[in-house]
Parts: C-alpha cells; structure tokens; sequence
C-alpha cells in the first residue's frame, strides 16, 4: 500500500471518528470550562424548561452543523493554512456542541433526531464551498458565522430570562463565532453575492423550524 493510500484512509477514519463523535457521542473540544458552570442554577416553570430545551435544540443543531461545514472545507481547502484553521475552529466549535448537549440533558431533553441529516448536508455544503477554493470558502465561513451571531442575539432574546446557564452559553458561544467570522475575513475570505446569502438565510430558516420541533 502507497503512503498517498494509507494517508487517505487515515484522513478518512479519523473524519468517521470526528463525525459519529459530532453526531452521536462526546466530541473533542479545548478544554474550556463550561460557561454555564458558574452561573445560577434557578428553577424554572414546565413552560419555560419546555421553551429552554427546544431552543438549545436548535442551537446545538447549529453547532451539528457548523462541525460537519468545518469538517468538509477542511477536507478540501486547497492551502495548508486554511485547512489548520479550519480545524482550529472546529475544536472550539466542539466546546459549543457539548455545553448545547450538556444543558440540553440538565433540563430533561433531548437533542434533534434531524441531526445526521443536518451534519450530511452541511458536510456536503462544506466540501463543495472547499472545492471553489479559499476565498469562497473563507467567505461563506465567514457570512455563516455572521448569520449565527444574529441567530444567537434573537435566541438570547427568547431564552427564559431565569435560564442563567443557557445564557451564559450562548453568550459565550456568540463571542466565538463572531471571533471566528474576523477570523476568516482575515485569511482572505471574500463577501459573497447577495443570492448566496438569501439562499443561505432560508436553509438555516427551515433547519431551526424543523428542529425546535424535532
Ligand atoms: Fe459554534
Ligand atoms: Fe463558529
């Protein structure tokens, strides 16, 4: 077996162990406490433990899917800087996931049984905005995390305004992204046309309406 075909596989074990980690079992992240950890835990009423879990559902979706975007560009990024940080993102990303799932599980819930299908799409979404090169990559990256900035400001809004610890989440997890949309800027990613980002804005629409359901 040639070293390109052992390099290969290895690439692709170790992207089944990042996506069955993503989707199903307990992902790799920095280490970070767990904003929620300091903060008060209140009671909450049925109703609004009901509302908390159902909006942590969609975000830890979201973190679903912004692993498998990370996890496909880097896949296909073509220069050696993009693809490390695009891993590097994705390990804070993993932080995110596991404080959405943690909260989650603390208030009884569950999270979205769409998730494989979320993380497929957004593999594939991530691999094909690879394969256009760097600055579209970077670009859409960029646009993504900018769209999730606005998403988490809206459901920092609707969170029960006794739920200190999923705010604390997504407070910190807002810090991030938009952390990671400068990031990407910086590495050359360019504004993608106005198009791109409607259709863009409408998936995520129909992924967050779906899984506050399911
Ligand atoms: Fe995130
Ligand atoms: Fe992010």
């Amino acid at each position: 077996m040639t070293k390109r075909k052992q390099t290969f596989i290895d690439q692709c074990i170790a992207h089944a162990d990042q996506a069955l980690r993503t989707v199903f079992g307990e992902p790799i992240g920095s280490g970070r406490e767990n904003p929620a950890q300091p903060a008060s835990d209140n009671e909450l009423s049925a109703t609004d433990k009901a509302e908390s879990i159902r909006l942590m559902r969609v975000n830890h979706a979201g973190e679903v899917c912004a692993q498998a975007l990370y996890q496909g560009q880097a896949l296909t990024a073509r220069s050696q800087k993009t693809r490390s940080k695009m891993t590097q993102a994705a390990v804070e990303e993993n932080d995110h996931l596991s404080w959405c799932r943690q909260r989650i599980h603390q208030l009884g819930g569950h999270t979205s049984l769409l998730n494989p299908a979320w993380y497929a799409g957004s593999l594939a979404m991530g691999a094909a905005s690879g394969l256009l090169g760097d600055k579209w990559s970077l670009g859409f990256l960029a646009e993504t995390e900018t769209q999730v900035v606005k998403h988490l400001e809206g459901h920092l809004q609707r969170l029960p305004a006794d739920d200190s610890k999923s705010h604390a989440i997504l407070q910190q997890m807002q810090t991030d992204e938009a952390k990671h949309q400068a990031t990407a800027i910086k590495a050359g990613g360019v504004e993608l046309p106005v198009p791109v980002k409607k259709m863009m804005t409408l998936m995520s629409k129909i992924m967050t309406t779906a899984t506050y359901r399911i």
